[in-house]
């Protein structure tokens, strides 16, 4: 595996290596790779020539500087996966090589970023459209992998990919729990030992909830999570809503939508964890 830190270096290989007809796959990250990374790495290796994965802690779309600084970064480890993994090129450009200047683009898909994350973490999406829109043009690939766990974002990628017309397919992939339920993420690498098996009881009452639904109103599988989430002391609750997984609009019943989801933003301790389950 190569790494490689500018765009004009990048592009120099992939286009040698286009010329050949081979198929390239990007894979866009914030480092702090885990088995969840792994898994999409996989999958872009299994289903391209080339594989790309970008490991860019993205600034813009933080709307909290302190989170910003506190984000995990661990280049040395994360290429020793990516090398397992079989990845093509780890494509590590500095905050400089993005922006040269300040991107001025706004994105801005409503009604699906206006919601949930959006509201909480305003420009944030803006932030993550404007870094991935850049990828796309800097590696032109045929496939592009994003994890299911970041739902309203894959869902708000693929929106920009439709409405600007991207010659790029968007493939989504499950998300990957650890044994206790706690969905991956590179955000787990802040929480203490206590932390984690407090955040593990997200999952646990997503999951719970699932039964309960089938015998439950909207209302009251909405308040089952709350209620169960203000039960663990090291947990606050953020918002939890139950949405159509298309549209990310709240249902009131379930007869609203085929496709339920409940998406779920906690703090456990400083560190904001966010998860989903469908329903
Ligand atoms: O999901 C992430 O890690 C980031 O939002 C992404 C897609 C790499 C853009 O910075």
């Amino acid at each position: 595996m190569k790494i490689v830190h500018t765009i004009k270096d990048l592009q120099a290989d992939l286009s040698a290596l286009k010329a050949q007809g081979k198929r390239v796959g990007l894979v866009p990250t914030m480092g702090a790779l885990h088995a969840g990374h792994a898994s999409l790495v996989k999958r872009c290796v299994a289903e391209n020539d080339v594989t790309v994965v970008s490991i860019f802690v993205n600034p813009t779309q933080f709307n909290d500087k302190n989170d910003l600084a506190k984000y995990p970064r661990s280049l040395e480890a994360d290429c020793e996966l990516l090398e397992a993994c079989g990845a093509t090129f780890a494509f590590a450009p500095s905050v400089e090589e993005m922006y040269p200047q300040p991107d001025t683009r706004r994105f801005s898909y409503p009604p699906l970023d206006t919601v949930m994350e959006g509201k909480y973490r305003p420009g944030h999406f803006n932030g993550v459209c404007q870094v991935v829109s850049k990828l796309f043009d800097i590696v032109k690939p045929q496939r592009a992998y994003f994890g299911e766990k970041d739902f309203q974002q894959l869902a708000i990628v693929r929106e920009m990919v439709r409405q600007l017309r991207l010659p790029v397919e968007i493939v989504g992939c499950p998300e990957v729990r650890e044994e206790s339920g706690l969905a991956l993420s590179s955000r787990n690498a802040r929480l203490s030992d206590g932390e984690r098996q407090d955040a593990a009881r997200i999952s646990q009452i997503l999951f719970a909830s699932r039964p309960y639904a089938k015998e439950h109103t909207v209302e009251e599988t909405k308040r089952f999570v709350e209620q169960g989430i203000a039960a663990v002391p090291g947990l606050r609750l953020e918002y939890f809503e139950i949405v159509d997984g298309n549209t990310l609009q709240a249902i009131a019943d379930w007869h609203d939508t085929s496709y339920a989801v409940g998406c779920v933003t906690v703090y456990c301790g400083e560190v904001r964890l966010i998860d989903h389950i469908d329903y």
